[in-house]
């Protein structure tokens, strides 16, 4: 039984946000994330908006970040030498229009991505690029409230035409929003959505993410009209939500849950939404404005593949005494699971449920999937140059066999992009030290270190993974 299809894409994941740094440089405007600190103050602001938008902070990562900008070739380099066939990277949105509502692009902007993507496909590198990866311009957030506001719709228009019209030819795999079920738990990272007070309810978030996929369909649309060969996938983060016990209440809540997580990603595939999704507006108070032309365009331009990341399982539960021992991940905060162990940053390892996840998620959609993050966020320990990293092949050793036996189950799987195959600058709290990468970058929590790059042990590791199509394991 074959694992893995010829011409499999292994490969790594980096996103523009977390990784370029070179803030405001040749023109670039400011994105949410750049007003965002690092650690609690960090989760604070998440939370609360309006708070990081009034203060000023002594350090904002994202601002040098690991400067892939002005290391990209050396990066790049190293990436080809590992061996990766694909790069997941993202566009830097107020790169392109620094201000999200003009009507002409920043050259400067558009000649960094060609600079890379050039450098990318001289070691056949292919590409897969996600459009918006939570760096909404900030201007869009601060002035129209973000994507509640249904003006984002042209804003992210015009930027997708300009994108696909100048790549088309370099880059065939696109994600319209990273994450998009993020918005439910992150509205402000994952939307821009900026409200007084910092409540966002229910409906707002719905009506933004309605947006989201409206222009997820416009884009769609504007790609298979210039491009047929041009490839687009929505991306959901992951993980199988399980019952605690079975309770019937347990598993009833288990499923609502999941239907939640999977809300958009119905949308994005089939064209409309879920069957259940009239009871469950009703029930929260949700009242969507959906013209007969939004439900049409929706359902004319469902994507081609279904992006997700996976970093563990969740758990889910009525016992209200069980529902106060959560633990907190950037996605998603879920009941402690007594069968697996913990990995810090609140979550767990878990193997057996990135195949359950990637049957469930098929079993669902039937379309072609990719894995596009996946992998261990922990603290390396820097010895003279060495960095000895058992515990990251032993992570993702395990995930690979079971991503190589849902394959072996008969699912359609073009990729797997871990994340953060270079370290870089942690989405939810802003740290450094939380590393995912097979390359160690010299920086700190604060900002200091060289910057240089080192190979950790895992990097000859999953280099040989790669060149055996994952024979040798
Ligand atoms: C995903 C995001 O949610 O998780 C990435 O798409 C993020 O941007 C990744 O970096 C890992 O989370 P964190 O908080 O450890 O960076």
């Amino acid at each position: 039984m074959q694992k893995f299809k010829e011409g499999f894409l292994w490969g790594g994941a980096l996103a523009a946000n977390q990784s370029e740094g070179a803030y405001l440089k040749n023109g670039k405007g400011q994105s949410i994330i750049d007003i965002l600190p690092v650690g609690v103050e960090r989760k604070r602001g998440l939370k609360e908006p309006n708070y990081v938008m009034e203060q000023t902070f002594d350090y904002y990562p994202s601002h040098q970040s690991i400067d892939f900008y002005h290391h990209y070739k050396e990066d790049i380099h190293l990436l080809a030498e590992l061996g990766i066939k694909c790069l997941r990277t993202s566009i830097s949105w107020p790169r392109i229009f620094p201000n999200g509502d003009e009507t002409q692009p920043n050259e400067a902007g558009l000649a960094f991505y060609d600079a890379v993507f050039d450098e990318c496909l001289k070691y056949n590198i292919q590409l897969l690029v996600t459009i918006n990866h939570f760096d909404t311009p900030l201007n869009l957030a601060q002035k129209y409230g973000g994507w509640q506001n249904k003006q984002l719709i042209l804003f992210y228009r015009r930027y997708c035409k300009v994108l696909f019209e100048r790549y088309h030819k370099k880059v065939r795999y696109w994600i319209t929003f990273n994450e998009i079920n993020m918005i439910l738990r992150n509205p402000f990272l994952a939307g821009g959505i900026v409200k007084s007070g910092n409540k966002v309810d229910k409906e707002t978030i719905f009506q933004a993410a309605h947006h989201q996929l409206l222009a997820s369909a416009e884009a769609t649309k504007l790609a298979k009209e210039l491009d047929s060969n041009i490839q687009i996938g929505c991306m959901l983060a992951a993980g199988s939500v399980y019952p605690y016990t079975c309770n019937p209440k347990d598993v009833q809540a288990a499923l609502e849950r999941s239907r939640e997580q999977y809300f958009f990603i119905d949308v994005q595939v089939n064209g409309c939404y879920p069957y259940f999704a009239h009871r469950y507006f009703e029930e929260h108070g949700i009242q969507l404005t959906i013209s007969k032309e939004e439900t049409a365009l929706l359902a004319e331009h469902t994507v081609d593949f279904v992006a997700f990341s996976y970093y563990t399982s969740r758990l889910e539960t009525v016992d209200s005494e069980l529902r106060k021992n959560l633990i907190e991940g950037n996605a998603m905060a879920s009941i402690r699971n007594p069968y697996l162990k913990d990995a810090g940053w609140g979550r767990q390892i878990d193997p057996l449920g990135f195949r359950i996840t990637i049957n469930e998620i098929y079993q669902r959609y039937q379309r072609p999937l990719f894995v596009v993050e996946n992998g261990l966020g922990v603290e390396d320990t820097f010895d003279e140059g060495a960095i000895h990293d058992p515990y990251r092949i032993a992570y993702f050793r395990s995930h690979i066999e079971q991503m190589a036996e849902a394959v072996k189950d008969g699912v359609d799987l073009i990729g797997y992009t871990t994340w953060g195959c270079i370290d870089l600058i942690s989405a939810g709290t802003g740290e450094m030290k939380k590393r995912y990468g097979f390359v160690y970058v010299d920086l700190d929590n604060e900002g200091h270190g060289s910057r240089k790059r080192y190979k950790k042990d895992s990097f000859a590791w999953y280099q040989k993974v790669i060149a055996t199509n994952a024979a040798v394991l």
